[in-house]
Formats: structure tokens, sequence, C-alpha cells
């Protein structure tokens, strides 16, 4: 995995300053003494993993041979969780998501530069409008969605093999189509920060909700 960050680094595809850094920081984690003694097994129920053998299905027609061979090395160690707990916000999409920290300050790999894991959304699924106080770097391994930034008409599709960055704080949604999604992703710059969207539009001066996480 990070062979492919450096590559997409050097490459000038997608940020590259942010990747560079995001390499480095997690080549300083203890890797060895994290998954020596992770714990085997979930805290919760997660239904969104019923999407997960579809998804690695499809991560082998197509990522690349890294990607793959990185998300096969850590699969087994992934604590999925549904991240968030149920709320009025979650509901439409809590059966539907699925997050495994592997680095960071809550991580089987303790770091508070730096935090990596595995996402997991299902097939018809939006994940609402949010934001957070870091950076947000998803690689995509397999399907393909919709990232939406800032404004309803600045959608973007993301398939196999790319990045999808978003920047500390910016407001940000993802929607699938016909297939699950599964990202490595990567947060930087107070990878401890709390996630939280808004109501009463408009976005800039809707009151501040930090949904419920699980846990
Ligand atoms: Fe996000």
């Amino acid at each position: 995995m990070l062979a492919s960050y450096r590559t997409k680094a050097t490459s000038g595809i997608g940020p590259s300053g942010s990747l560079h850094e995001t390499a480095r920081l997690l080549e300083h984690v203890n890797w060895r003494a994290g998954f020596a003694s992770a714990p085997t097994s979930a805290a919760h129920s997660v239904p969104a993993l019923r999407h997960l053998p579809i998804a690695l299905a499809r991560m082998g027609e197509g990522a690349s041979p890294d990607m793959q061979e990185a998300v096969r090395a850590v699969i087994g160690y992934a604590l999925w969780q549904t991240f968030y707990a149920d709320s009025d916000w979650t509901r439409p999409f809590l059966a539907d998501i699925a997050c495994a920290t592997l680095v960071g300050p809550a991580g089987i790999v303790r770091s508070d530069e730096v935090a990596l894991g595995l996402f997991l959304l299902g097939p018809h699924t939006t994940y609402h409008e949010h934001a957070h106080g870091l950076d947000e770097v998803y690689h995509v391994a397999s399907g393909r969605a919709e990232w939406r930034f800032d404004h309803e008409l600045n959608r973007q599709a993301f398939g196999l093999g790319e990045i999808v960055h978003t920047e500390r704080d910016q407001r940000h949604d993802i929607r699938t189509g016909t297939a699950p999604i599964l990202c490595p992703y990567t947060w930087t710059n107070d990878p401890a920060a709390v996630t939280y969207h808004r109501i009463d539009r408009p976005w800039g001066v809707g009151k501040v909700v930090e949904p419920p996480l699980v846990g």
C-alpha cells in the first residue's frame, strides 16, 4: 500500500504533497508491536459486512496486485465497526457502512499522527454529507462511487485505483451505485478530530451536530 501511495504521489496523480506526508508517517508506525497484540473479534455486529465478499471478489477483478496484496494482508486483522451509533442522521445508511481502523489513536497499531483503515459502503447507499477537522484520503480498491464536495453540482465519480482527497472541514457525501465500494483510507492532520454535520441549512450557518459514535 505504501508503494502504491508513493507511485501515485510521484506520478502527479492526486494530492502529491499529502500522499508523500501520509506515506512518511506510515513508515514510522510500529507495525510489528501493534499486530502482535491485536484482538481477534469485533465488539459489535456490523450488518454491512454482508457486502464484503462481493467487494473483495470485485477487487480481484481489477485492482492492482500491490493493492490486492495490501488489503488481503490486513483483512484478517480488521476490527470492523459501523463507526457511528444509531441516530436520526445515521439510520438511513447505518446498515450499509463499516470501518476498520488499523492504525490510529484508537487503532490496532497506535499513532497520534496518522490513521489508516478500511472503509466499506454497500450498494445504493448515500453516506450523508459531513465534514471533519482532518485530511481524509480514500484509495479505491473495489467498486465505484460518487463523492460530492462543497456544492450540489460538484459531484465526481471515482473508481478502481483512484485517490479521493477531502480536505479538513470540507463538506462531502459519498453515493454508491450498483456495487459496494471498498477503500483503504488515511487520516492526517489530527486523526482524532471529530466528524460532524449540520442541520438547518445552509451549511455555513446550520447548527453543528456531532453524531454519536460506537463505543
Ligand atoms: Fe469523510
